[in-house]
């Protein structure tokens, strides 16, 4: 199928997300996973470089309302600041350092905006998995911010974001923002009321830590017509064994042993 290549097709334009899943089966986690500063473009590019034609980013927002890549509520794994990301304004924020942490190499680099982050996937047709990664008690807002500010940067995309969250609460927002835009709802472990939370939250797809997707787990998932997504597989082996056993997407770290091509 064409789908199966992330080409889309004009017919398909009417049909549901879960049936045509427009999307790579390989995502870049962070972008680069630990090979590049995660949630920059530079982590980007270097997915892109390895043939990766999907990316999967953590958002979350700053004070005064810009949707930025993070993945921490706290600035100081990632950057050369301390606190907490969501009290700083962007401008604040810019002048950090999100690059010295993993190496010289790196000196320099910023915190994008999710903005900056479209107009370059966009440009280079990469896909994008946005997960609404909110700073505690900001569930709603930055699932209604994400959901509002994806359905402008992606108008006039081929492939529409998937957005996707461990929080009900951003989901739900983002459900109500821009319904059009497809939802995964991300868990550690299978939730036993997994079936009913993907009704409600009107998901496409699930997205399980890799520990916990077993076989009849994703004949279950798509016997109930949604699609399943692993994370973070970062053994060949296990990828290849999840891709057999029908996983629709690999979210990985290791974009330099596990090869989309
Ligand atoms: O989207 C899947 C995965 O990224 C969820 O975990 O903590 O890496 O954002 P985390
Ligand atoms: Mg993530």
């Amino acid at each position: 199928m064409l789908a199966d290549l992330g080409i889309w097709t004009s017919e398909q334009d009417n049909m549901p997300i879960k049936d045509t899943w427009p999307y790579p089966k390989f995502v870049a986690h962070r972008g680069a996973g630990k090979i590049a500063p995660e949630n920059t473009l530079s982590a980007m590019r270097l997915a892109r470089s390895m043939g990766y034609s999907m990316v999967e980013f953590d958002v979350k927002l700053t004070n005064d309302d810009v949707l930025i890549l993070l993945h921490d509520s706290s600035l100081a794994r990632t950057t050369n600041g301390s606190g907490q990301a969501g009290d700083y304004s962007f401008a604040q924020l810019a002048q950090l350092d999100a690059g010295s942490w993993l190496g010289e190499a790196y000196a320099g680099e910023t915190i994008p905006t999710l903005s900056a982050i479209a107009a370059y996937t966009i440009a280079n047709s990469i896909a994008s998995n946005i997960e609404i990664k909110a700073t505690p008690g900001l569930e709603t807002l930055t699932g209604t911010r994400v959901a509002r500010q994806a359905k402008q940067d992606w108008a006039n995309a081929e492939i529409p974001p998937l957005l996707s969250s461990f929080s009900e609460a951003s989901l739900l927002a983002a459900r109500l923002e821009a319904p059009g835009l497809p939802r995964g709802f991300i868990s550690d472990e299978l939730p036993e009321n997994w079936l009913e939370l993907m009704n409600r939250l009107e998901c496409v797809s699930l997205h399980l830590r890799h520990s916990a997707v077993t076989q009849p787990v994703i004949q279950a998932v798509h016997q109930a017509g949604f699609r399943l997504a692993a994370w973070t597989v970062n053994e060949p082996q296990r990828a290849q064994q999840l891709l057999q056993w029908g996983a629709d997407a690999i979210i990985t770290d290791a974009i330099d042993r596990i090869s989309p091509v």
